[in-house]
C-alpha cells in the first residue's frame, strides 16, 4: 500500500477544511463519502467531486475501496463509529472531542490493539509549527519555568440549531472549544492536571454557554481556561514563564485568518516576533495518519494524552456540578 483512501463518514461540516488536507497530501486520496441518505451522500459527493458515495455509514464500512475514515459525527457518536470502522478494518482518523468517558476511550483504544488499526485525535492545531515551536521553546527553557497558561476560545452562534447545544450529543462549550485551551495547557505542562475547579452557565437547552476552569499541575503550575458560545468569537493563549511570556492570538485556528501572531515578550529586552512557517492547518493530521499506517511509527497525538484530555473535562464538569475542587 503506498496510499491511503480516505472515507468521510457523514456529511459533516466540518469535513470542508478536511477535504483540501487530504486533497493536498502527498499521500491520501480522497475516496468516498457516506451518509445517512444514498440522496444527500450523493449530493455531497458530486458538490466536492468525491467518486463514491454511500448512503449508510455501514456500507461505506463493508466497503474495501477504502482504507481510513474521518469521523466528524456529533461527540455521542465517536465512540460507536470509530469502533464499528476498526471492526471493518478502517483506520481511524476522529474529531475531537474523542469520546464522552473514560469507559469509551477505554473500549476504543482496546479495539485499536485488538484490529491493529490506527485510531488517534483529530486536534490540528497540535499538528501546526506554531505549536511545536510553542513546545520547543518550554522545552529549551526559553520562557524559564513556566507558572501559568490562560487559554481562551469563544464564539456565538449565528443559529441556535445546533448539535454542540443538545445534551445528549455530547453539547457544551467546554467539550465543544474548551477542549482546546484544555489540552494546549497539558501539552505545555507535559501532563494532565491534579487539581480542577470548574464554574458553568448553563444555557436554556441545559448545556453550558460559558465555562471557566482553574487547573493545578504536578510541578506547581496553574492554567485558566475559558470557553463560550454567547460572545463574538475569540481566541488567545498566553504562557507566563520566570523568564518571560509567550503570546498567542491564533493558537488553535492556524494562519489561515490571516492575522496570527506569535509573539515572545522576554523579562528582559524588546517583545519578538517569532517566525511560523505558513502550512495548512488539517494538512498535519491527516499526514500523521499517513505515517503511522504506512511508516508504522507510533502516531503524534498519543491515546494516553487524550485520555488525559477526557478524564480532566470530566473533572471540570464534576467540579461545576459539585462546586467543589476535583482531584484528579
Ligand atoms: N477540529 C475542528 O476544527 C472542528 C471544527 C468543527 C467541528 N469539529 C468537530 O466535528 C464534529 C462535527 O461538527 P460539525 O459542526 O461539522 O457538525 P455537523 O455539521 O452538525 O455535522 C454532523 C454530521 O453528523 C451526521 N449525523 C449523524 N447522526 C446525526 C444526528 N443524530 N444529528 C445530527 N447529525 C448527525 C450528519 O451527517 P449525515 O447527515 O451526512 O449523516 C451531520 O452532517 C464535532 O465532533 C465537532 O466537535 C471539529
Amino acid at each position: 500500500m503506498t496510499k491511503i483512501r480516505w472515507g468521510l463518514l457523514s456529511t459533516a461540516n466540518i469535513n470542508r477544511r478536511v477535504i483540501p488536507a487530504i486533497r493536498e497530501s502527498a499521500r491520501g486520496e480522497l475516496v468516498a463519502v457516506a451518509s445517512r441518505s444514498q440522496a444527500a451522500a450523493q449530493a455531497y459527493a458530486d458538490q466536492w467531486d468525491i467518486p463514491q458515495a454511500f448512503g449508510s455509514y455501514e456500507a461505506m464500512l463493508a466497503s474495501d475501496a477504502v482504507d481510513a475514515v474521518y469521523i466528524g459525527l456529533p461527540n455521542h457518536l465517536h465512540a460507536e463509529w470509530s469502533i464499528k470502522a476498526m471492526q471493518h478494518g478502517k483506520h481511524v482518523l476522529c474529531e475531537k472531542p474523542f469520546a464522552l468517558s473514560l469507559a469509551e476511550v477505554d473500549e476504543m483504544t482496546a479495539v485499536s490493539q485488538q484490529t491493529n488499526r490506527v485510531l488517534t485525535e483529530a486536534f490540528m492545531y497540535r499538528h501546526h509549527p506554531q505549536t511545536k515551536i510553542v513546545g520547543e521553546m518550554v522545552k529549551n527553557g526559553r520562557l524559564g519555568r513556566v507558572t501559568v497558561v490562560r487559554g481562551v476560545f469563544n464564539f456565538a452562534f449565528s443559529t441556535r440549531d445546533n448539535i454542540r447545544l443538545v445534551p445528549e450529543m455530547g453539547g457544551g462549550c467546554l467539550w465543544d472549544v474548551g477542549v482546546y485551551p484544555l489540552s494546549f495547557a497539558q501539552y505545555v505542562m507535559g501532563g494532565p492536571p491534579e487539581q480542577v475547579f470548574g464554574t458553568q452557565w448553563l444555557g436554556e437547552s441545559g448545556v453550558d454557554e460559558l465555562f471557566s476552569g482553574q487547573m493545578v499541575y504536578a510541578n506547581g503550575g496553574m492554567a485558566q481556561i475559558s470557553a463560550s458560545f454567547c460572545t463574538p468569537f475569540r481566541t488567545e493563549v498566553e504562557i507566563l514563564g520566570t523568564e518571560g511570556r509567550l503570546v498567542l492570538n491564533r493558537p488553535f485556528t492556524g494562519h489561515n485568518d490571516g492575522d496570527r501572531k506569535l509573539m515572545f515578550y522576554p523579562k528582559a529586552g524588546e517583545p519578538e516576533e517569532i517566525e511560523v512557517p505558513e502550512v495548512e492547518l488539517y494538512l498535519g493530521e491527516v499526514e500523521d495518519l499517513h505515517t503511522a499506517v504506512l511508516d508504522g511509527k507510533p502516531h503524534y497525538l498519543t491515546l494516553e494524552e487524550t485520555r488525559n484530555h477526557i478524564k480532566t473535562v470530566l473533572a471540570l464538569y464534576e467540579s461545576a456540578r459539585t462546586g467543589q475542587v476535583v482531584t484528579l
